[in-house]
């Protein structure tokens, strides 16, 4: 780009969101444009894997044109192309690997291939452009729920995870068996608002002791056997108060497990990230406990949070400055490790 500046054409496709965005410098987002396919999977109550990739190759041109437009850029003043390699649907993927790699080899410019948790982290270097690592990172989405120790820009060790489904997969599920529909989590947000937390008490998994791994899978059947038992009793569910007493068994675990990770490690700085970061409860409980404890708590406006491809340009900044470019034999990997 011109002035010395670095702009990034970044694609991300691992999902449902065929997302393209023009980032400048790792800080700035030119465009990010995203095509959500939310209504088109609502009536299956999930994401459908095949149904996304057709959609995905509809999809991304336009997209990717989109982008280029809204940040009044032209092919020219890109100096890299950045993809989501994974982890993701396999058939998801592939569609933005494809396109990207197209570009790099019509343009003869380097590719860079970003992971997309590292990705969700990065939204933040755009969101406060005063944040610079180390930090503790929380990583909750509909995919994956991860306390991450952000040692560099580049260099992540991953303290804990989930064994079983994401934070953001038990919030759909559980809305699903509430009959609130999908996506569920921005829902249960707004319905637990109006419940009591305390009025129906779910087991808050925690694992052994000292593990930064959670489990979500009981979860769901907690509520299931909840509604179950009311219905036989002959009483009536308060889908509000279900709505709140799950919500807070989940984030109870993880606001814990994320304070606890910051402390033992003398981080002074929490970061959120992935789509579940956009949960009004969530942000307003990990920041008492940042105030409590002195700690700072940064976290992306809601449409940084769930999936987008300005997360992905940042990232690739970093890379590129660290002249960490891929081949065009670059693959997907639908469980990519961090
Ligand atoms: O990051 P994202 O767009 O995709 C993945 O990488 O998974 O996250 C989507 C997930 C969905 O499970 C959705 O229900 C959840 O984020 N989500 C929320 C909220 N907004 C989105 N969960 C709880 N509260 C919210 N406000
Ligand atoms: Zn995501």
């Amino acid at each position: 780009m011109k002035d010395g500046k670095t702009a990034i054409l970044a694609i991300e496709s691992s999902c449902d969101e065929t997302a393209a965005a023009v980032v400048v410098d790792g800080r700035q987002a030119l465009s990010n444009v995203i095509s959500s396919q939310i209504e088109i999977h609502k009536a299956y109550g999930g994401v459908v894997p095949e149904i996304a990739s057709r959609h995905h190759l509809d999809n991304i041109n336009p997209v990717v044109e989109q982008a280029l437009c809204d940040a009044d850029t032209t092919m020219d003043e890109i100096d890299a192309i950045a993809v989501t390699c994974g982890p993701g649907l396999i058939g998801a993927l592939l569609i933005g690997l494809a396109t990207a790699k197209a570009y790099a080899l019509a343009t003869d410019k380097p590719l860079i291939g970003i992971h997309h948790i590292h990705g969700h982290i990065c939204a933040n270097y755009i969101a406060h452009p005063d944040l610079e690592p180390p930090f503790m990172a929380l990583v909750i989405s509909g995919g994956h729920t991860n306390i991450v120790e952000v040692n560099d820009y580049n260099s992540c060790t991953i303290l804990g995870g989930t064994r079983d489904d994401a934070a953001g997969e038990a919030y759909d599920k559980v809305a699903r068996v509430l009959g609130l529909g999908y996506p569920g989590g921005p829902l249960i947000d707004e319905i637990a608002k109006k419940g009591d937390p305390e009025k129906v008490h779910f087991k808050r998994v925690y694992l052994e002791k000292g593990s930064y791994d959670f489990s979500f899978s009981g979860i769901k059947t907690g509520v299931l056997n909840y509604i179950n038992q009311e219905q036989q009793q002959g009483r009536e569910i308060s889908v509000p108060d279900v709505a709140a007493g799950f919500q807070e068994a989940v984030l109870e675990v993880v606001v814990d497990k994320t304070m606890d990770a910051a402390l033992s490690r003398g981080e002074d700085r929490i970061v959120l990230a992935g789509g579940v970061a956009a949960n009004s409860r969530l942000r307003q409980m990990l920041q008492d406990r940042c105030d409590e404890h002195g700690l700072k708590l940064y976290s992306p406006p809601p449409i940084l949070c769930t999936d987008n491809a300005a997360m992905i340009g940042c990232a690739a900044h970093y890379r590129y400055m660290a002249g960490a470019f891929d081949g065009l034999d670059l693959d997907g990997v639908a469980d990519l490790p961090l």
